[in-house]
């Protein structure tokens, strides 16, 4: 098999790479499709059907279709979603489904059951939209939303005696356009008040549709107004178990949605404040790289809230020995009294440890790996230097010096990286003039480069180039030195 995928081109390898982990997706998704379908299909049977009589030989084919139906939404749910996930290079598509099929189920089943008990307009199908734009992106939103949306005319299309099907798919209709209206007007950044504003107001949008299918059922003037009464109520009740149903998922499923990030960017935040109190020089480096990476990070598009938090919490594992770092030494350096080899592990340790940390804290998982990612297997220099220079034949091998990898895999990976680098080193050294400094911001990224650090993540040469020169605007600002006066007045 080994030597199979040796002889196979790297277009094909990546094709075979590409379907083993989709496979791999399908077997960890399996069961979630499995189980909601159960879930929701007998849900309906209860609520809308007769559940008994579901499971008679006379019931059996109605009820097979309401099972092949459901599975038959789901399979279209999973594909979508990992389609989704996997172009956006982002998210998890496992997880990412996981979330989408308690989303898809929890709208599903307040739908069924405000159709059966209050009216068929109060169905709340943007709660799916509304959390999943928060939680993973608007695509994942809007197919969620339909899909909810099916999965309740399936619900009722065989019931036609007890429900007027032409009513129940007129409330669907109403109540998806309010998701993708939703979906439109709203921002993932947009504050938590805003989020909820906008929420409460965008329905509003959907009255006249509402009113004008409930004119075209025949349905009296007085149906009109309980129909728009209840299909907004449906919306403010999305709005309202918005929020208690992020902060429970994003919890649960640990993700970094803008509310959690900002709440990770909070100075006061533990880990944080242990950085500041043990390894001040290294709290320091980390809140200017956070301001290098956020700017770098919305001038290609990328978030920049992800871009700060994961700068504030890169260098979390050199809290495992602060004084062996530079930017937290004074007058001693315990690295006089080491081996070089000694010294560069304890510097490279920095990006497990930081991993482990950032693990144990629950941090994201997209910031665990810029933990580990933000060196690459690029060499500790000074220390390799400093080993060569004891070596009396002048050769020796870089690979015991360099970080353990892996390289950058995402974007912000590698604008940590960049910013870490210029930052790090221009706080060793700001060059006087102007064309000295952008020399030099050119030739550590460059260096980035030949070393090939960028290889595994989609990062292009037209970013890196923003980036620098996103960089060479910022990083003035940031280091502004006060004028000497004293100096001047001298001179
Ligand atoms: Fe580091
Ligand atoms: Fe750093």
């Amino acid at each position: 098999m080994i030597d199979d995928i040796k002889d196979l081109s790297t277009v094909e390898k990546q094709k075979l790479i590409a379907r083993k982990k989709f496979f791999a997706c399908f077997g960890q998704c399996f069961v979630g499709i499995v189980v909601a379908t159960f879930a929701m299909t007998l849900f309906s049977l209860f609520m809308v059907g007769d559940f008994l009589q579901a499971f008679t030989v006379a019931s059996a084919a109605v009820t097979t279709g309401r099972f092949v139906g459901a599975f038959a939404m789901m399979l279209v749910l999973f594909f979508g979603v990992y389609s989704f996930s996997v172009r956006s290079g982002k998210g998890k598509p496992s997880r990412d489904f996981w979330l989408t099929c308690v989303m898809v189920v929890i709208s599903y089943l307040l739908s069924v059951t405000g159709a059966t008990k209050l009216s068929v307009f109060a169905m709340p199908l943007s709660l799916s939209t509304l959390v999943l734009l928060e939680l993973i992106g608007r695509r994942t939103a809007t197919l969620a939303n339909v899909i909810s949306g099916v999965l309740v005319i399936i619900a009722f299309v065989f019931e036609p005696a007890k429900f007027d099907f032409g009513m129940i798919v007129s409330s669907v209709i109403c109540n998806c356009m309010g998701g993708l209206l939703i979906n439109f007007l709203m921002n993932k950044h947009f504050n938590r008040l805003k989020f909820l504003i906008m929420s409460m107001v965008s329905p509003l949008v959907v009255q006249p549709l509402v009113a004008a299918l409930t004119l075209v059922s025949g349905a009296e003037y007085i149906d009109i107004a309980w129909n728009m009464l209840w299909c907004y109520g449906a919306n403010v009740a999305a709005a309202l178990l918005f929020l208690p149903i992020v902060s429970i998922l994003e919890g649960i499923f640990n993700i970094a949605d803008d509310f959690r990030l900002s709440e990770l960017c909070n100075l006061s935040n533990p880990l944080l404040k242990r950085l500041a109190s043990e390894a001040p020089g290294t709290f320091n480096h980390s809140l200017v790289v956070g301001n290098l990476a956020e700017a770098c990070a919305s001038a290609i598009g990328e978030n920049p809230n992800m871009a700060r938090c994961a700068a504030y919490y890169h260098d979390i594992g050199k809290l495992k020995a602060p004084l062996y770092f530079s930017e937290n030494q004074s007058s001693y350096n315990p690295h006089d009294e080491l081996i070089p080899e000694v010294s560069v592990s304890m510097i490279t340790s920095h990006t497990l440890f930081g991993e482990i940390l950032a693990r144990q804290n629950r941090l994201p998982s997209e910031i665990v790996d810029i933990c580990r990612q933000h060196h690459g297997t690029a060499p500790v220099g000074y220390f390799y230097r400093k080993a060569l220079s004891l070596k009396e034949d002048g050769d020796l091998a870089v690979n015991k010096y360099t970080y353990s990898g892996p390289k950058p895999q995402t974007k912000i990976a590698a604008i940590i990286m960049i910013s870490d680098t210029i930052e790090a080193a221009m706080r060793a050294y700001m060059p006087d003039t102007k064309e000295e400094y952008e020399a030099r911001i050119n030739r550590l990224v460059d260096e980035k480069i030949e070393m090939r650090q960028f290889d595994e993540c989609p990062i292009t040469m037209g970013d890196i180039a923003i980036i620098k020169k996103t960089i060479i605007e910022v990083l003035p600002s940031i280091h502004h030195r006060r004028v000497d006066y004293d100096k001047r007045k001298k001179d």
